[in-house]
């Protein structure tokens, strides 16, 4: 049977259990319960930049929520402020910023935010849209602020391709 896209996205990202891992662009939450599921002593913090959304997915993982094993803040990728925290991984699934404009921001916010051996993992999906066209727009974006790209990958999945890029900042070892 074939993974739903975001089961296929967690599986790629795949939490230790003690990782610290932040999500951008949460939605209602449903990965961060299926990240929530394989850690231990780790942590999700997830953002998003409606606080509608961070409603649902506060609802959704109450539980988590209550444990400490999630954290859930609005917040805007470019302006994030984690305090002391620095992510082992940090992903994000169908936010458009990737694949439009130039996320010249963004990337800098992620380099930020990532220790410096953390991971990026950017997932996209396009209606009608081939996986490899897709990733190559998130390759494209990473690649003209000098990160590294480590893997692309793709996934077919009942409502069409999802396509991912691994990379990591231009500075790190
Ligand atoms: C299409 S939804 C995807 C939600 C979920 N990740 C999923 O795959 O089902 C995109 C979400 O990202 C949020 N978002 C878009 N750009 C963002 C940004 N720059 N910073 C934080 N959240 C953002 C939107 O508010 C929205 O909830």
């Amino acid at each position: 049977m074939s993974l739903d896209r975001i089961g296929w996205a967690v599986d790629i990202v795949a939490p230790q259990a003690s990782e610290r891992l932040l999500e951008i662009g949460c939605g209602h939450g449903v990965a961060v319960t299926k990240v929530c599921d394989r850690l231990v002593d780790g942590e999700i913090v997830a953002i998003d930049r409606s606080a509608a959304m961070i409603a649902a997915a506060a609802h959704r993982n109450a539980e988590y929520v209550a444990a400490g094993r999630a954290t859930l803040r609005v917040a805007e990728l470019r302006s994030f402020d984690p305090g002391q925290r620095q992510f082992d991984k940090v992903f994000a699934i169908r936010v458009g910023v990737f694949t439009r404009g130039d996320p010249k921001r963004e990337f800098a916010a992620l380099a930020r935010l990532l220790k410096p051996d953390g991971r990026v993992f950017l997932f996209h999906d396009e209606p009608s849209t081939h996986a490899d066209e897709v990733a190559a727009k998130l390759d494209a974006a990473a690649l003209r602020h000098q990160w590294i790209v480590e893997a692309q990958l793709a996934h077919a999945f009942d409502g069409g391709e999802i396509a991912c890029v691994v990379a990591r900042p231009p500075s790190s070892p």
